[in-house]
């Protein structure tokens, strides 16, 4: 088999209407760049035509804005899955012009294989390498790129020059059996390889090679605040604090950290305390912060879905291959975010909430409990499962109009039964073997902000019956509050009672 190159447009032309699309990569990390933007522009001439021009959208996780804001600008999106986390997309997603459905993103492979969510079509790669006997090498993610491959009926690849061929060995491929031939995953430690270091797909099935030559996009984090500075401390602290009481093995458990600046910030904060020695990483999206802490001998090994750093990180670990090969693998996320390793591995998971209440239930998704921000991402497939499952959020939101903590939230992504402690900037509430009265008060002593502790230990004071005091008719107070006068702190319960 000879690879045929095209172009970006000719590939866009094997791209139909209501096709279902699945796209490689994890965060911008991985996914494909110039097609995406054909296919847009394809979709923006048919609607000139009067035609109409959308297709499903299959990826691993949140894009770039090549993928996912072209298309949602293009009006090119008929329903997308699982997470995102575009502005452009998000309105859409929030008019329901876009049908969005939020999943865990261990089980979109699955639920594709399984023909839950409809037929794969075309799978979009971008590549590091391809052979003509159909060995794809991924660039700096994986996502669902093997299982779109073998399902899809056209495979496109865009194969990236940025990305060196020598980076092939850093990943970790293979899929799962389904029910009733699934076996346990092999993995019992973080650098456990159980599959091939390319994706190998059927020849025949792949129309065109796309060369491109584009940068990653996103990366990018805002400078570290007080707050969060602070939350990384208090994590780090209790850490320390587990290992000392002996409800930590001293050498430590692998890690799995979330997205965004907090994240980066716990990391830096546990690299550079000394109680806590050197350490694993089991998680999804490996940051900036953990290749710091590569090079610095504080992280030892991570296992990940992708390498979501900077440019600049990128080229460093791109320039010692040899190093970071030895220290690095990228599994598929069916592999990276599965329960049953997050279990078996028992790992110490630290991930954000955007509200918490003070019993314990965690919201990650909905603002004010209807408007999307990102999804569940990969939150789920480790809260219920790790050793330690920690949630952190600021006390506090849009300059302290906003508490993080309510008196029960407004969507629930997380339930009480999962989550083991939350930490703000303020302290730690740890809510292991606590009853719904005393998480409350820890929650309300030693993560609310000043500002809203009186409002709700008075809530607490009302004196409602039951295990867990909640009052229906004030619990969504703070939300009613903060639509009405644009304050949470301008609560008074009499208004609610
Ligand atoms: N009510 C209303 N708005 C709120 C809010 C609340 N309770 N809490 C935060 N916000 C706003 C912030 O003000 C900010 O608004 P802006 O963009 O206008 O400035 C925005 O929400 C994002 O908040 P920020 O503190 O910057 O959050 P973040 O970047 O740390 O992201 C999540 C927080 C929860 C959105 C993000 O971690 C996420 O998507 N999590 C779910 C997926 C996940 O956990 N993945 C990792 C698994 S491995």
């Amino acid at each position: 088999m000879q690879l045929k190159f095209i172009t970006a447009d000719e590939a866009a032309s094997h791209v139909y209407h209501d096709n279902n699309v699945g796209f490689s990569g994890f965060t911008p990390a991985g996914s494909p760049k110039s097609v995406p933007a054909a296919i847009a522009k394809k979709a923006r001439e048919e609607h000139e035509k009067g035609n109409p021009f959308q297709i499903g959208i299959f990826t691993g996780a949140s894009t770039g804005d090549k993928l996912d804001g072209e298309l949602a600008r293009a009006k090119a999106i008929k329903f997308r899955t699982p997470y995102q986390s575009n502005n452009d997309l998000r309105t859409l997603l929030n008019s329901r012009e876009t049908d969005y459905f939020d999943l865990h993103l261990s089980e979109l492979p699955q639920m594709l294989r399984y023909n839950f969510l409809g037929k794969v079509d075309v799978a979009i790669i971008e590549a590091s390498d391809v052979t003509p006997d159909g060995e794809i090498v991924p660039t700096s993610a994986v996502g669902i790129t093997p299982t779109i491959c073998r399902l899809a009926d056209r495979i496109i690849v865009e194969l990236n020059r940025r990305h060196p061929k020598e980076i092939r060995g850093m990943h970790d491929i293979c899929e799962l059996a389904d029910p009733v031939n699934r076996r346990e995953i092999p993995i019992y430690t973080p650098s456990d390889r159980i599959g091939l270091p390319y994706v190998k797909v059927n020849p025949e099935k792949i129309i065109g090679v796309v060369e491109t030559n584009e940068e990653n996009e996103g990366g990018k984090f805002t400078p570290l605040d007080e707050a969060t500075m602070a939350i990384g401390q208090n994590v780090a602290n209790f850490l320390v604090g587990e290992i000392k009481a002996g409800r930590l093995p001293k050498e430590f458990v692998p890690l799995q950290s979330g997205v965004g600046n907090v994240a980066n910030a716990v990391l830096g904060c546990m690299g550079s305390n000394k109680e806590i020695p050197s350490f694993n990483v089991y998680t999804e999206v490996i940051q900036d912060s953990v290749i710091k802490l590569m090079k610095e001998g504080r992280v030892k090994f991570a296992s990940g879905c992708s390498l979501t750093v900077s440019n600049q990180v990128l080229a460093e670990i791109y320039a010692d291959l040899d190093f970071f090969k030895s220290k690095i693998l990228l599994r598929p996320q069916e592999i990276s975010n599965n329960p049953e390793i997050a279990r078996r591995l028992g790992l110490v998971a630290i991930n954000t909430a955007l509200e918490a209440d003070i019993f314990g239930n965690i919201n990650s998704t909905h603002v004010l409990g209807t408007r999307m921000m990102n999804g569940i991402g990969g939150s789920g497939d480790f809260t219920r499962s790790a050793m330690i499952s920690i949630f952190t959020t600021p006390s506090t939101a849009k300059e302290g109009k906003v508490s993080a903590f309510v008196p029960m939230v407004s969507h629930t992504d997380h339930s009480e039964h999962s989550v083991k402690v939350i930490i703000s900037e303020y302290g730690v509430a740890d809510l292991r073997g606590t009853s719904p009265i005393k998480r409350a008060r820890k929650i309300i002593d030693n993560c609310v902000h000043p500002d809203f502790r009186p409002l709700l230990n008075e809530y607490l004071a009302m004196g409602i019956k039951g295990q867990t005091p909640q009052n229906l008719k004030c619990c969504f107070a703070f939300h009613q509050e903060l639509s009405k006068s644009g304050d949470m702190r301008n609560v008074k319960w009499e208004e609610y009672n």
